[in-house]
């Protein structure tokens, strides 16, 4: 029988983040993926290989069991849908909120808003539920940057310690959602394999809440 586990990690924080606890469930990476080349990182295991993608392809590759298991932050999976997944521990890791900004001072009297983000599936959720019609721009980073130039009126982007937003003269104005990264397993790979994941996850929950 095939036990072996394939973990879906983006590089940076995600990585950095997860290293300790993956750690405490006994697994430490061979090579360090800000440094290497290589997508497929081996560990100390032999059947345990960690795959390096971008945050927001974590939930595809988990969801289409390319990966068994994966970390990606809670923004990304409420984009994403969450098809083929489960979401069985909140890691704590990667904390922000998920917030609409905009330039202090803003008029507010336009009737239809442009909203500049990446996160157009939430922003359209928040306005909806909200019944306020707005014009949602999609863009794939430096949101900041569009409220400046005259792309849009506000943004919706992840705030953490407000300085990014400070620095470009804008303010947090209404918060969507805490964000924290999640632990992710695909269904079919948690039937599979339940008592390796079972384990697995286990040793993740005692090193979170440790
Ligand atoms: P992609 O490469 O797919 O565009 P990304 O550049 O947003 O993704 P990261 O910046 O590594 O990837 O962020 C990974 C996750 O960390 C995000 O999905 C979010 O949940 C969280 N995050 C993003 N920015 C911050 C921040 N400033 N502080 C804390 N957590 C953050
Ligand atoms: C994210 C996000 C904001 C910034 C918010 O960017 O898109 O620009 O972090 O964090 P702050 O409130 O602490 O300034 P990204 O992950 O691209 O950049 P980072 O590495 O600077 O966090």
């Amino acid at each position: 029988m095939n036990n072996s586990l394939t973990i879906a990690l983006s590089k940076g924080r995600i990585f950095k983040e997860t290293l300790p606890l993956l750690a405490a469930a006994g697994i430490e990476p061979v090579d360090d993926p800000e440094t290497s080349r290589k997508l497929i990182l081996d560990t100390n295991q032999h059947d345990v290989k960690l795959v390096i993608i971008r945050a927001s392809d974590v939930p595809t590759y988990v969801g289409y069991g390319a990966a068994d298991i994966g970390v990606a932050g809670k923004d990304v999976l409420m984009e994403h849908g969450g098809e083929g997944l489960y979401e069985p521990l909140d890691l704590g890791i990667a904390r922000c909120r998920l917030m609409v900004a905009g330039p202090a001072n803003a008029a507010t009297e336009k009737s239809r808003l442009r909203i500049a983000t990446k996160y157009v599936q939430s922003t359209r959720r928040y306005y909806a539920d909200r019944q306020e019609q707005v014009e949602i721009i999609k863009l794939y980073g430096s949101m900041e940057l569009a409220p400046l130039v005259g792309l849009a009126d506000r943004i919706v982007d992840v705030v953490d310690t407000g300085n990014t937003l400070k620095a470009n003269g804008l303010v947090p104005l209404e918060h969507i959602a805490d964000i924290s990264s999640r632990l992710v397993v695909n269904k079919a790979a948690m039937k599979m394999k339940h008592a390796r994941i079972t384990e697995f996850v286990a040793h993740l929950k005692t090193a979170v809440t440790a």
